[in-house]
């Protein structure tokens, strides 16, 4: 899959909505405008509400993705979804290294490498998620822990239309708790001087995550060095996802960032 637009929103539902309510909530998110094709919209069902929430989504622009893979194409793994089974129940994408994964299943970034490098090859985009706990916000060290983590987690194969990087601190996911406009120009200039040096001139795009909301989705997606956004909570709300939406729509279409530039000049 291509990511093409200059913005890529992804609502992440995590373990939320049964097939129903997964039905219900697809059918609900906007129609992607034709005139804002800068904006990629992306949804993570759990695995078993891929099929209801493709079948009931309003248009085929509304990608379908997976929260996690397994990286292996098949055999005795109980309990797994490899990525290959993903792409064939019609996904685009897989969410890989989920902090919630990273600490409740404890998967290393060695392992999340493998993930995505086996979704790569499937033909799944991959989110690469990557994001520090608050102890190592408060120690100072954060910069180097999540550089260590991307670098350990990225696939050799990684180019910007293969994989998107999804910058999430812990402390702010799901806890209303945004990072500032500082803290996400820091990490994700540091992130992508990261990138440059391993992958040469043409980076993946970078995504921020950790609770986006309506009201502060335009300021984040304004920054320049933000690329889209990592949606949980509020992807569950077909009102304030939409918002954010909205407000995607409304940066492409002015085609101009807070410090005036274009995104896609970029
Ligand atoms: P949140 O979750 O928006 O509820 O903070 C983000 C995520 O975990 O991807």
């Amino acid at each position: 899959m291509v990511v093409q637009g200059e913005l890529f929103v992804i609502g992440n539902w995590k373990m939320h909505l049964t097939q129903q309510a997964a039905t219900d909530l697809a059918s609900t998110i906007s129609d992607p405008k034709t005139s804002h094709d800068a904006v990629t919209i992306g949804i993570a069902p759990s695995f078993v509400a891929l099929a209801a929430a493709k079948a009931s989504r309003k248009s085929d622009d509304i990608l379908i993705g997976g929260q996690d893979c397994y990286p292996v194409d098949e055999g005795a793994y109980t309990g797994s979804v490899s990525a290959a089974m993903l792409r064939d129940a019609g996904c685009s994408f897989v969410i890989c290294g989920h902090s919630e994964r990273r600490t409740h299943q404890q998967e290393t970034s060695h392992f999340v490498r493998e993930k995505a490098e086996s979704a790569i090859k499937a033909g799944l985009h991959v989110i690469l998620c990557v994001g520090e706990n608050a102890g190592f916000r408060e120690h100072g060290s954060y910069l180097s822990f999540v550089e260590t983590q991307l670098r350990e987690s990225l696939p050799a194969s990684a180019t910007r239309e293969n994989l998107t990087v999804a910058y999430e601190p812990i402390w702010a996911i799901g806890t209303g708790k945004h990072a500032s406009r500082t803290d996400i120009e820091e990490m994700h200039d540091h992130l992508k001087a990261v990138l440059h040096e391993l992958l040469g001139e043409k980076i993946p795009r970078i995504i921020y995550g950790g609770s986006v909301k309506p009201n502060n989705a335009l300021e984040i997606m304004s920054l320049p060095v933000v690329d889209g956004v990592l949606v949980g909570g509020a992807s569950l709300d077909a009102a304030a996802f939409n918002a954010i939406l909205d407000a995607a729509y409304q940066i492409t279409s002015n085609q101009t960032r807070d410090d005036g530039r274009s995104k896609a000049a970029q």
